[in-house]
């Protein structure tokens, strides 16, 4: 009983991104924008053929972290952006991911190796669990924020309770708008994101979530979509600084109703660039190198001893693909 609630108060207070029904949320948009090809191969990849695939591994990143076996993992789900909110907020990867990596490289590594096809399928499943995660942490402000630990130091008010401003915009902002933290919750909130992406509100921005996305540029991408949900630190997470939301008596209802829109749009735009980016992988990494493997099969059939003309492939596609067999390994 003790540690039941020791564990939960721990789940509650960690330094976690968007909370369980935050990456659930993203992961329903993003099964939504899959195409059928790559939905197929992710469930293979995942040995799950329901309809939650990526819901269901969304938060497997935070309960690992949690574990004595995966605390390296910790400082995967953040860059420590050193700025200086709320006056200047930027994000420069070379000062802030630090030497035991941050969520930019992490997307490095993981994109690499969810399309490796010499790793085990253990290893692949793996790759691709961390990245449902990354791209939602990457798109939570306060995980791009180095100031008061992603403001986790920053003591506020939120509904009577005494907080910080990290956990109200991981979970109690979030649960507060949908009314709780369920697969069931997380799917109805995306159905209604989902609307607003294809007819609504976002129709018009969602272009520009995803302009520039690069398989094959990772770190600068990764870092974009960073800085993309940093600059919002300075001008929606705390715009007269974190001592002005200490002082509130509640940060209910004036600043939540200043702040939930962004919420949304963050969790949105998360679901749309992950689903866009396994799509990517996909793509240019498993389908042109499964198509590599059926051409060397043929060519050995036929007793040459050459890579046939790669009529059916482009040559970026080759190209992709070769980059993904050069890379460095550590493992
Ligand atoms: C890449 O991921 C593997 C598997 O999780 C890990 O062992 C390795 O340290 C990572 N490498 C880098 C450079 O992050
Ligand atoms: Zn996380």
């Amino acid at each position: 009983m003790t540690s039941y609630v020791i564990l939960g108060l721990a789940t509650l207070h960690g330094v976690h991104a968007w909370g369980v029904l935050g990456h659930a949320t993203v992961a329903y948009v993003a099964q939504n924008y899959l195409s059928a090809a790559t939905a197929s191969w992710a469930q293979g990849v995942l040995a799950d053929t329901s309809t939650s695939y990526l819901a269901n591994i969304a938060s497997w990143a935070d309960t690992y972290r949690s574990t004595t076996a995966g605390a390296w993992s910790a400082p995967l789900h953040f860059i420590d952006a050193e700025d200086n909110p709320p006056t200047s907020c930027s994000v420069n990867y070379a000062r802030d991911c630090g030497a035991t990596g941050c969520s930019v490289s992490a997307m490095a590594n993981y994109t690499q190796r969810v399309g490796d096809g010499r790793l085990s399928a253990a290893n692949i499943a793996e790759a691709l669990r961390f990245l449902v995660h990354f791209v939602g942490d990457i798109t939570q402000p306060l995980h791009d924020e180095a100031f008061e630990a992603g403001a986790n130091g920053v003591a506020v008010t939120f509904m009577g309770f005494s907080d910080n401003l990290h956990s109200d915009w991981d979970t109690y902002m979030p649960e507060e708008l949908i009314g709780g933290s369920s697969l069931a919750d997380a799917k109805s909130w995306a159905t209604t994101l989902i609307s607003e992406i294809n007819s609504g509100t976002y129709e018009s921005a969602k272009a520009s979530w995803i302009a520039g996305d690069d398989i094959g540029n990772v770190v600068t991408t990764a870092t974009r979509w960073a800085s993309d949900a940093n600059a919002l630190v300075c001008s929606v997470v705390m715009p007269k600084g974190a001592a002005a939301l200490t002082a509130e008596k509640d940060l209910y209802p004036t600043y939540y109703d200043d702040v939930i829109g962004t919420i949304e749009l963050q969790i949105a735009k998360g679901g749309y660039r992950l689903a866009n980016w396994l799509n990517m992988i996909f793509e240019t990494e498993v389908a042109a190198k499964r198509e590599i493997r059926e051409l060397v099969d043929e060519s050995e059939l036929d007793g040459r001893k050459f890579l046939p003309e790669p009529r059916a492939l482009s040559k970026a596609k080759l190209a992709r693909a070769a980059i993904g067999y050069g890379c460095n390994h550590t493992h």
